[in-house]
């Protein structure tokens, strides 16, 4: 694909009623929208940081994502939902994306990608679902103070990064190491990121070997790895392949 691809997005901000700061604020959402169309464009201004032998497969997804100006019913939107709830923090089940659990419900989610923002427990960060699940869960869950570069946004996961891994999983990717434990046995299903044994934290130094991935080892700068925001900064040509599959296949009603 040559073309540039936009995707409309619509944020719920689920805030708790006694705890203010959950509301976030539109500056917040659109610093959040910011990184995404410089991190989906291999536009981010840390991509120098990616090792010279690895340069060359650092590939802009010609991904673009814009709030919604319409909403379902076509009525103008700022592309931004507001759910004051009882609930005082979310978790993995999927308990935001339903007014019934105290959530906000989704828009059509072959139409929006959505976007919940709101408290998480457990020390979660946000979590995606993946294409071809249930659309009444489909999206993208993400914690209040890991989303965006303002506002909440908070050290280390201050640079709007849990979105753009999230949304890699939405748009089909694994995480780079295979999700099997330190086994070795399993990757990513993406040929030009080496295979690694687990998830990175914080900000490894380069080479980290694992799995016999040596000279160069783990990507740990990439965006499907678990570093800190500062530290994740590329996708690379096999993962935008697969992006690409899943925005010709099974979400292509997105695409305007
Ligand atoms: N689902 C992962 C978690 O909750 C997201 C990790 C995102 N990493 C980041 N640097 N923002 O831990
Ligand atoms: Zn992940
Ligand atoms: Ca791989």
């Amino acid at each position: 694909r040559t073309e540039v691809v936009t995707i409309p997005v619509v944020v719920h901000v689920v805030h708790n009623r006694a705890a203010p700061e959950q509301d976030i604020g539109a500056d917040q959402v659109h610093s959040q929208i910011d990184v995404l169309n410089r991190d989906f464009r291999a536009a981010n201004p840390d991509v120098g940081g990616v090792p010279p032998v690895w340069r060359s497969l650092v590939t802009d997804a010609r991904v673009e994502f814009r709030l919604a100006d319409r909403d379902p019913d076509g009525a103008p939107t700022d592309g931004i939902v507001r759910v004051a709830t009882g609930e005082r923090v979310f978790s993995w089940d999927d308990g935001v994306k339903s007014h019934v659990t105290g959530g906000s419900d989704p828009w059509p989610s072959d139409q929006y990608l959505n976007l919940w923002v709101c408290a998480l427990g457990g020390g979660l960060l946000g979590y995606a679902q993946f294409p071809g699940g249930p659309p009444q869960t489909d999206g993208v869950v993400i914690l209040h103070s890991a989303f965006g570069t303002t506002g909440t946004a908070a050290a280390p996961f201050d640079g709007g990064r849990t979105a753009t891994h999230e949304i890699g999983h939405w748009l089909d990717l694994y995480h780079i190491w295979g999700d099997d434990d330190g086994a070795c046995s399993s990757d990513d299903k993406v040929a030009d990121t080496p295979n690694q044994a687990g998830a990175n934290h914080g900000r490894p130094a380069f080479p980290h070997v694992t799995c016999e991935n040596g000279p160069n080892g783990d990507m740990f700068m990439n965006f499907m790895d678990y570093t800190d925001d500062a530290a994740m900064f590329m996708f690379t040509s096999g993962q935008v392949t697969r992006m690409n599959a899943c925005l010709e296949g099974s979400r292509a009603s997105l695409l305007v």
